[in-house]
């Protein structure tokens, strides 16, 4: 029971990696607030989460919507009277295209959505945070852009890098008042992101020789929440089956 008591919110929670920690999160004694668009998933998820004894609400919404964050920390604060840890996961791949043919309004919708969420995300949980003296932020990133640049994936890799740099700024500013911010950088993943019958050719960039399950990054992602990790602020954690040492 690592975060027992304690209120997460997880975005990107209706499947993957952000479905697997609101399940992990909850077993350990979280209630959770949950974020995404696919509100029958996240309805089902938190009915689950229900029937085990915690409390779980949602907002389904847009991350690229600026209102979307502000209500999703009031929904923590009106529900259980408190915020400790955010999981800002949500994110999109968007088009496998080479930079010189890329549309303009790829590059926003993956910047919108993987990094200027993030911006919107710190504004609404500071405040929140500063208020009971402390909590965790993390910030869901990638090896694309930190270890390894995938052709096709200019967008993607520009918005995964630029949360590692947030997160640095992030964790300097608030380190005194107690919050801790961290990047988490998955491997290659099993879920619905990646494309089906690239499985082979994903496991092979990594050491280990295959991909992860969401539970293995949900598990680094409780590490994270949890007081486990309490000297831990302004990382860039790979989780990532080594895939950044791997070259062959
Ligand atoms: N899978 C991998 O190999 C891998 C590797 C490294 C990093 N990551 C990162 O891990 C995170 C989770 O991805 P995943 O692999 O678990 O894939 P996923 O199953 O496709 O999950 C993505 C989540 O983000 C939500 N989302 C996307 N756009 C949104 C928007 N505009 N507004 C609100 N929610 C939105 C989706 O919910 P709705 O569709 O319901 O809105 C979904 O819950 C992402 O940030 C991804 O970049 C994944």
């Amino acid at each position: 029971m690592r975060l027992r008591g304690k209120t997460a919110i997880i975005t990107g929670a209706s499947s993957g990696i952000g479905e697997a920690a609101a399940r992990r999160f909850a077993r350990e004694g979280a209630n959770v607030i949950l974020s995404g668009r696919r509100v029958n998933l996240l309805d089902g998820l938190a009915e689950d989460i229900r029937a085990n004894g915690r409390l779980a609400e949602y907002i389904a919404g847009d991350v690229t919507n600026p209102e979307h964050f502000p209500a999703l920390t009031e929904l923590a604060l009106a529900t259980t009277g408190r915020l400790d840890i955010a999981f800002n996961n949500a994110g999109i791949m968007g088009e496998e295209t080479p930079v010189e043919d890329m549309s303009a309004e790829n590059w926003m919708s993956v910047i919108s959505t993987n990094l200027t969420s993030a911006f919107y995300a710190a504004k609404s949980q500071i405040p929140a945070l500063k208020s009971q003296s402390g909590g965790s932020l993390i910030f869901t990133s990638s090896f694309v852009g930190h270890a390894i640049g995938l052709p096709g994936m200019g967008a993607y890799a520009a918005s995964k890098a630029g949360l590692i740099g947030l997160v640095q700024v992030l964790a300097v500013e608030l380190g005194a008042s107690g919050i801790r911010v961290n990047a988490l950088l998955p491997g290659g993943t099993r879920t619905g992101m990646l494309a089906s019958g690239a499985e082979a050719a994903i496991a092979s960039l990594h050491a280990l020789k295959r991909m992860a399950d969401p539970e293995e990054i949900a598990s680094a992602a409780l590490f994270l929440a949890s007081d486990e990790s309490r000297f831990m602020t302004g990382s860039a954690m790979t989780v990532d089956g080594g895939n950044s040492i791997t070259k062959s």
